[in-house]
């Protein structure tokens, strides 16, 4: 695994192997990152991402610096190309969460070493991989699990979601309003009716509403996509309530919901950094 910007870069082996890694890291100590540097630049904020990064990092033995975007010269317009040459200059991976995954992608072709994406307004293929980890930890397997995502279907999570299950063999339906469907191809099903859209599903996902930049959004649409305690009454009795986070709470989850027996919200917060671990152990970190 060279780079990581996006599920479809790696293969169904491959994610085994992340979910197989895991397990080990969690039960022994390993230090594949010494001597190793990481930079980090995120252009929006996070509290999930970066922290579990940063102590994974640390944990693995590694080194790092972080950046947001208006501390470094691309706040003032350096090119993502130019940037990422010089990076290369002085380190072995880089992480970035970025507004337009077009930069990403310009990026990785001037890169010398790898990139990992930690969200973009398309993606964010380490919540998925952590997501499936999760998953997996509940339910004992992955496939033919059936998964609603409910709310807004075009946000980079529910995207990302798509992509790894087609690679695990879940199954998913994405229940939103009709101007919010998802903006990738894949194998998913619509469903309007939110009711109908979680019967006999396994696990119930949401994330929020107004993603990071899109403040001015309008989400009365989104209210009948709510996961409340009807809406996880009409899902099979043993099913799960993910969310990204963060969550606004009442929005597009209740209270009760979140903080309720069937949420596994935190400790699928906790799994980003058992998994994130994973991914930064598997990458070949030998430059070109
Ligand atoms: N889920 C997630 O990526 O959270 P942060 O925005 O806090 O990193
Ligand atoms: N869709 C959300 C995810 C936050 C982790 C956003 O982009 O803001």
């Amino acid at each position: 695994m060279k780079h990581l910007l996006d599920i479809r870069d790696i293969s169904s082996g491959e994610i085994n192997q992340i979910l197989r890694k895991t397990d080990q890291l969690k039960k022994k100590r390993e230090k594949p990152l010494q001597e190793k540097e990481t930079v980090m630049i995120f252009y929006k904020s996070s509290t999930r991402t970066r922290i579990s990064f940063e102590v994974g990092i640390r944990q693995l033995g590694g080194n790092l610096t972080f950046l947001s975007k208006q501390q470094s010269q691309l706040g003032r317009g350096e090119t993502p190309e130019d940037t990422i040459k010089v990076l290369s200059r002085y380190n072995d991976l880089a992480i970035f969460r970025v507004h337009d995954h077009k930069d990403l992608v310009r990026m990785k072709k001037a890169s010398k070493i790898p990139i990992i994406n930690a969200l973009s307004d398309l993606l964010h293929p380490c919540q998925a991989l952590s997501d499936i980890y999760t998953i997996k930890q509940k339910k004992g397997n992955l496939k033919r699990i059936n998964l609603t995502f409910l709310g807004d279907g075009s946000s980079n999570v529910c995207h990302s979601l798509i992509n790894v299950a087609e690679k695990t063999g879940m199954n998913v339906k994405v229940t939103c309003p009709e101007e919010y469907e998802p903006e990738i191809k894949g194998e998913y099903k619509i469903e309007r009716d939110p009711e109908k859209a979680v019967q006999k599903v396994d696990v119930l996902y949401t994330d929020t509403w107004k993603s990071m930049g899109e403040e001015d959004k309008n989400i009365d649409l989104f209210k009948p996509y709510q996961i409340n305690r009807e809406i996880v009454n009409k899902s099979k009795k043993d099913s799960i309530v993910m969310h990204c986070l963060p969550a606004h709470r009442e929005q597009e989850i209740t209270s009760e919901v979140m903080d309720g027996e069937q949420s596994v919200v935190f400790d699928q917060a906790e799994n980003r950094l058992h998994v994130q671990k994973a991914i930064l152990s598997l990458l070949n970190m030998d430059s070109d």
